[in-house]
């Protein structure tokens, strides 16, 4: 059984490792055009992104929206990359980072107009972890701020596509010994509401995963092959959730 602190050196680990495989800039994702969309009509000003990675969602938020945002990662080589990033696209007074876990910073209370998790939540380690950080968030909101919660492998009802997507990113996280915490719809639900939030709305928006980057051995490759051979327009529901405090 792997310990919590050594859960997170080996995300860290991890984490800097991806930073060469990072690259693509994807703007037309839906799920972008749906935090722009909430974040338009809540009038946010002031936010906070939790796992920004390189940062390519937050250029696009910060372009699109004019908003204030801190990042917050714990894996210092996203963090470098991420502020060349900015640098490039001169949004260095709009945009600061924090290195740091969610987990252990400390956050100013009633502060930002709107929390941004995406894609992030699942790498806590154990449950209670995830919790911690809901609650953290909560805190930081100001009253009336929103949470946007982005997760995948959500959906307790897969198709067979996602099922067999959901076993590659397994077979590949396992090789690497990193461990994940998945909770489906109605847990995440359970877990807000139970933390105060209220005004609780949710989707699962489909969209495309580069299954290459599963590839990480012979087996695995034939596998992934044979996957996006079978389903060449497959796609995964990710989790939305709009949570406001
Ligand atoms: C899957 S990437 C998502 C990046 C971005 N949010 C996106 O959707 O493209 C997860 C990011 O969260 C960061 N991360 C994971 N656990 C974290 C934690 N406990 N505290 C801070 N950052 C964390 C990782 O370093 C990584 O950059």
């Amino acid at each position: 059984m792997i310990t919590k602190s050594e859960h997170y050196k080996r995300m860290i680990k991890y984490w800097n490792s991806q930073v060469k495989v990072s690259s693509v800039f994807k703007n037309d994702s839906q799920i972008i055009n749906k935090i722009l969309e909430v974040i338009h009509k809540r009038k946010c000003k002031n936010i906070l992104e939790i796992g920004c990675g390189f940062a390519q969602d937050t250029i696009i938020i910060a372009q699109k929206s004019g908003c204030k945002i801190t990042c917050i990662d714990f894996s210092p080589k996203m963090i470098e990359k991420a502020k060349i990033h900015i640098k490039k696209e001169g949004l260095e007074k709009q945009i600061n980072f924090i290195l740091d876990n969610i987990l252990d910073i400390k956050l100013k209370e009633n502060f930002f107009d709107g929390v941004i998790a995406k894609l992030v939540l699942h790498h806590l380690f154990p449950k209670d972890d995830i919790i911690l950080a809901c609650k953290n968030i909560f805190r930081s909101l100001k009253p009336k701020g929103i949470f946007i919660l982005v997760e995948n492998w959500a959906n307790s009802n897969p198709s067979k596509y996602e099922t067999l997507a959901f076993q590659l990113s397994q077979r590949a996280r396992k090789i690497k010994g990193i461990k994940e915490v998945f909770l489906n719809k109605d847990e995440y639900l359970k877990v807000l509401k139970k933390i105060g939030f209220s005004n609780i709305k949710w989707a699962f928006i489909p969209e495309r995963i580069e299954l290459n980057r599963y590839a990480l051995n012979e087996i695995l490759r034939v596998d992934v092959e044979k996957t996006k051979l079978n389903f060449p327009r497959g796609k995964i529901k990710n989790l939305f959730i709009i949570a406001t405090k």
